[in-house]
């Protein structure tokens, strides 16, 4: 009978962990994981979400939305940290399962890490694409033929430019706030030009780049992260110095709008809700672990790549959300994808930067999906090493020194899903599927202090078990606030998965070969 619960040790995990043998090149220092961190974060969450919760569920609330969902991540950093520095290998929280909760338990999570990283990278993809065809329509006046903007089978209607500045003249997704702007301003939207898309072909395209960057080699595409990540921060905090200056304070009244009636809409269970939510902004920190085997120092380093970029983003989103909700009456966001835009627009003043807005948001969103699609092969490329997953999954390039196989297929099946998957489907499964792998990471490191007390762990989370039990109540939490028909889709992704295990990665561990190989 096989050992579903089969354990790999640490002393065998940190064999594995020399490069020499991997491939892989070690040249990424502290600042460059840093800013891995920052470049998979800040991206749809900040650019597209934060108008979306403020308008539809917490109002300037959004604030207190975002210290929620920090807690949680704070909290889950932590103790992806401890992990990070004591086992440093590609796999992530794969990996640490496998340390502590057994092959099955491994198995997994390494598939529902393929929601984190891979339906992310699709995800971002779609919000990329948004931001790039409002950009080539209203600022370089480039149209795009509709069929080819937006997921198979979505609705398109055509936006007239509408007086008073909205970043939403072109062809656009129908939504109910979308046609409730046209009314207001005393169009008839039926009377319109309407078309169905066929697929989302800028989604693709971005997706098709950045997969051939992520083979090139990883010391090319962190010097591409680290330019993106300096427009994108300069933007970020461009708007916050110069947004500082129009905030009208009575837009913070009231902070938290009373509850319609209806749990999520207003009230604290609207925060709640817009904590589920804007989690997405978050999802990103853990990248950094996946970068292990590339890390110059991997023991110190992760857990200051990890921390460092999750406490520099809290602060900037917290700050965002003040100024955003603060030069504008939280209800003007509803319908709006571009807010932070959509906000420097509304003041004549600061009217340059929207342009820069979009630039920045349209850079940092390819830096996100550049660190997701970096992560994925290399989780990949450590199930394959093994045996979950067909050797094929581990080839390097003999040159590039990257896992191009891997690369190649992650990146197809992202171009499939962002060519053709909506954002709304793709969006919520991201962020459970990230939520399940951070309450799971918080769990193993209650389990490793029973079952391993001495061993070395250069970076300790503190206060053990508390610290660890207030993420998985914290996460678990988000969790239970998100829909039903989510849930439903991770359990099938999840049965799936056990499928799999069962018919291939059981009969071919190369962890149960060697217990096997031990008793005879
Ligand atoms: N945190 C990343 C984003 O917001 C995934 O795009």
């Amino acid at each position: 009978m096989a050992n579903i619960w089969a354990r790999k040790s640490i002393d065998q995990l940190k064999k594995e962990a020399g490069a020499s043998e991997s491939g892989f090149k070690r040249t990424l220092g502290p600042l460059n994981l840093i800013n891995l961190g920052i470049g998979a974060i800040i991206g749809t969450g900040i650019f597209v979400l934060t108008g979306q919760v403020a308008a539809d569920n917490a109002g300037p609330g959004l604030v207190i939305s975002f210290i929620i969902s920090g807690l949680a991540c704070a909290f889950a950093g932590l103790c992806y940290a401890e992990f990070a520095s004591m086992i440093p290998i590609a796999g992530s929280a794969y990996t640490y399962s496998y340390a502590t909760l057994g092959e099955l338990f491994a198995w997994i999570i390494g598939w529902d890490l393929i929601i984190e990283y891979l339906f992310a990278a699709s995800t971002v993809a779609v919000g990329w694409s948004g931001y790039v065809v409002a950009f080539l329509t209203n600022f370089l006046k480039i149209p795009l033929p509709p069929e080819l903007i937006a997921s198979t089978g979505t609705k398109l209607i055509k936006v007239p430019p509408i007086p008073g500045g909205r970043i939403i003249e072109g062809w656009a997704p129908i939504s109910d706030g979308l046609l409730k702007t046209i009314t207001e301003a005393g169009l008839t939207p039926d009377k319109l030009p309407h078309a169905t898309s066929l697929f989302n072909l800028p989604a693709v395209l971005i997706i098709a780049v950045i997969t051939l960057l992520l083979i090139w080699g990883v010391q090319e595409s962190t010097r591409f992260n680290n330019v993106v990540v300096v427009i994108k921060m300069t933007v970020v905090l461009a708007f916050i110095g110069f947004g500082v200056f129009y905030i009208n304070r009575a837009n913070w009244t009231p902070f938290i709008p009373p509850n319609t009636g209806n749990f999520g809409e207003f009230g604290w269970s609207g925060v709640l809700r817009g904590a589920g939510v804007i989690f997405f902004a978050y999802i990103g920190f853990d990248a950094v672990s996946t970068a292990a085997q590339e890390a110059k120092n991997p023991q110190r380093d992760l857990p200051i790549g990890i921390l460092g970029s999750l406490v520099v983003c809290t602060v900037l989103y917290i700050a965002v959300a003040l100024v955003l909700t603060g030069v504008m009456k939280y209800t003007s966001f509803k319908g709006i994808a571009h807010p932070v835009a959509f906000a420097v627009e509304s003041i004549p003043q600061l009217k340059w930067l929207a342009p820069f807005v979009e630039l920045g948001a349209i850079a940092g969103l390819s830096s996100v999906m550049l660190v997701m699609l970096m992560g994925q092969p290399r989780i990949f490329y450590t199930m394959a090493n093994d045996g979950l997953l067909p050797p094929f999954f581990a080839k390097m390039h003999p040159k590039f020194g990257t896992p191009y196989v891997a690369s190649i297929i992650t990146g197809v099946v992202a171009m499939v899903l962002a060519g053709t998957v909506p954002l709304s489907i793709l969006g919520e499964l991201v962020s459970i599927g990230t939520l399940l792998a951070f309450t799971l990471v918080c769990g193993a490191v209650i389990v490793l202090r029973r079952t391993e007390p001495n061993l070395p762990r250069p970076f300790k989370t503190p206060l053990v078990p508390l610290i660890p039990i207030l993420g998985i109540l914290t996460c678990g939490a988000q969790m239970l606030g998100l829909g039903l028909d989510t849930w439903i889709r991770l359990f099938v992704w999840l049965g799936l998965g056990f499928l799999i295990y069962f018919l291939y990665g059981i009969k071919r561990s190369k962890v149960q070969e060697r217990l096997t190989a031990k008793e005879s």
